[in-house]
């Protein structure tokens, strides 16, 4: 149960829609979109309207992840735009129990991410409210950045304290055909990958790469796992995890 989530922080961003419809066209049915405020992370990228404008152009899940601080007024407008999860970050702290419990009452599955340096234990107080743990496995803030080996701990670990609970575990940043594996070891199902799917800002591939690079990441995950894909249909009906959910 592997599922590449593309990243369209790496996208043409004059073409958004169309490169959403071509990622799904070459197999990814998770799209993942990241929003900065230019105040949690150190850059700015896209809000609630374009995430609207896009949903017409994704059939499967738009997975939202949003690195703001000021949450609270922003969760209407992604419940508008169309969001299937929404992803805060633990690193937010006291504001959290409100938030997830805001974020639930709009019908969206609750996300909670996580940097490469915080422990595992500050997730422990929210796993009962939210259905999506991102581990971090860069600085949040830029594509294009090296996978950060050490928090593969972090991800066993959270995998171990998630218990038999119906928590989706995803993995956000310098996934390639060589970490892949790595992550999806640990415990991780989805993969965020922008520039594996995407290339290089400014870069020349075509849709027939994006089925190429999906497939690379796939393959070499489900090859470190040895389970067959499901894809993310599991995952929606939160059929995954239970006693056996180490492979
Ligand atoms: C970083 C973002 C990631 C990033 C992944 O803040 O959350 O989703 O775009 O990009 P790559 O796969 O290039 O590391
Ligand atoms: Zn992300």
């Amino acid at each position: 149960m592997i599922t590449i989530a593309p990243s369209i922080l790496s996208a043409d961003f004059a073409r958004l829609g169309a490169e959403c419809r071509a990622v799904e066209s070459a197999g990814a049915n998770w799209i993942h979109v990241d929003v900065m405020d230019g105040h949690f992370v150190p850059n700015l990228t896209i809000g609630p309207d374009v995430c609207a404008a896009l949903r017409p152009h994704i059939q499967g899940t738009m997975d939202i992840h949003l690195m703001a601080d000021n949450i609270e007024p922003l969760i209407p407008a992604f419940a508008e735009a169309g969001a299937d999860v929404l992803t805060i970050h633990v690193e937010l702290g006291s504001v959290l129990p409100g938030l997830c419990a805001r974020i639930r009452d709009a019908g969206i599955r609750t996300g909670l991410a996580i940097n490469p340096d915080t422990p595992a234990a500050a997730l422990s107080e929210y796993l009962d409210a939210i259905d999506l743990i991102c581990v971090m496995t860069v600085e949040p803030g830029f594509g294009g950045q090296t996978f950060l080996h050490h928090v593969l701990d972090t991800i066993g670990e959270i995998w171990e304290r998630t218990g038999a609970r119906a928590i989706t575990i995803e993995v956000d940043g310098g996934i390639t055909p060589e970490t892949a594996p790595l992550a999806a070891r640990a415990g991780a199902e989805i993969l965020v990958a922008g520039t594996a799917v995407f290339g290089a800002r400014n870069s020349t591939l075509t849709p027939d790469d994006y089925h190429s690079n999906i497939s690379a990441l796939h393959e070499a995950a489900l090859a470190a796992t040895g389970g067959a894909c499901k894809g993310a249909e599991a995952v929606d009906t939160r059929i995954h995890h239970g006693t056996d959910k180490r492979r």
